[in-house]
């Protein structure tokens, strides 16, 4: 496995998400990514399914301090006492005493952010969290955070794959020291069935997703696929014996643009 560094933290390359993943399929999914090598899982208070990756966690046998658990802060708790109680009660369903990575899932304009990220920062120091960051935060917004934020941010979470041209964001976080960690990093299933990936694959003897993923990590860029199905859980994590060369990856590069987000979550922030 891989890692991203990012001011201080070490966050494998490949994660878990867990996005509608949920009750038993979960856990067992998570149990089974673990026992594949799979080291670091992505879960978030609105999924659902903290108790359920927490089950997954502890079936598996790997060891606390070998998995790299994230989870992410629904907006309606960014006042800061409600900050702190909604953390506490993500570790109880989790069965954790802290967790890896604790991000704000989305900005929410309803409250001062520098509130927010003090009340974030104290979860760090109080031991909730070993490292925090952002998610679905702007340029402008990822440049204030750092600003306003007591303790260093490790990643913005964004929405990243070969149709949606990210480079601004990727500059700001590469200017603060932050890791860019990509959700919905196989366009949601749609690479699929995309020629100029599959054709890429060919010559590795590897799958369209493969080379998306790889494409992603060799940007030092951490990924976050999400499956249901136990086979595709071998398939996304193997892609660290072969490399993309420059050309392959302007090639991919040039499929991307500013409109190519997959989905309006209707609460997002206005991307630059
Ligand atoms: N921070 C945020 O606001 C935010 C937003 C969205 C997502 N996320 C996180 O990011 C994770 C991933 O994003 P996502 O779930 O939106 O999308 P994704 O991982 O890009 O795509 C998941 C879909 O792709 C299919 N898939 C997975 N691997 C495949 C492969 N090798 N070949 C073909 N199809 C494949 C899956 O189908 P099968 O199940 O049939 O394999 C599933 O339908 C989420 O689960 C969540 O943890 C975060």
């Amino acid at each position: 496995m891989q890692f991203v560094e990012a001011n201080g933290a070490k966050i494998p390359a490949i994660g878990l998400g867990t996005w509608e993943l949920r009750g038993r399929t979960c856990a067992r999914l998570v149990e089974q990514a673990l026992k594949l090598g799979y080291r670091h899982i992505d879960t978030a208070q609105v999924y659902e399914n903290e108790r359920e990756v927490g089950e997954g966690l502890r079936a598996s046998r790997v060891r606390r301090d070998e998995v790299f658990v994230t989870t992410k802060i629904w907006t309606t708790h960014f006042a800061p006492n409600d900050l702190e109680r909604s953390t506490k009660e993500s570790l109880t369903r989790l069965r954790l005493t802290e967790v890896d990575l604790l991000l704000l899932h989305w900005p929410n304009p309803q409250v001062p952010l520098a509130e927010t990220l003090g009340a974030l920062a104290h979860a760090k120091k109080i031991g909730m969290a070993r490292h925090i960051g952002v998610s679905n935060f702007t340029v402008a917004l990822v440049d204030e955070a750092v600003a306003a934020c007591p303790e260093p941010l490790v990643c913005d979470q964004v929405e990243y794959h070969p149709y949606l041209d990210q480079t601004r964001v990727r500059e700001a976080c590469a200017r603060h020291g932050m890791a860019v960690v990509a959700y919905s990093p196989v366009a949601k299933g749609r690479i699929k069935n995309d020629e100029t990936l599959a054709g890429i694959g060919r010559a590795h003897g590897k799958t369209a997703a493969q080379v998306c993923l790889r494409w992603l990590v060799q940007q030092n860029v951490a990924a976050i696929p999400r499956t249901s199905r136990i086979e595709r859980l071998s398939e996304n994590i193997d892609i660290f014996d072969f490399a993309l060369p420059e050309d392959e990856m302007q090639q991919i590069f040039r499929m991307g643009t500013a409109k190519g987000r997959l989905t309006d979550y209707g609460f997002a922030p206005k991307w630059d």
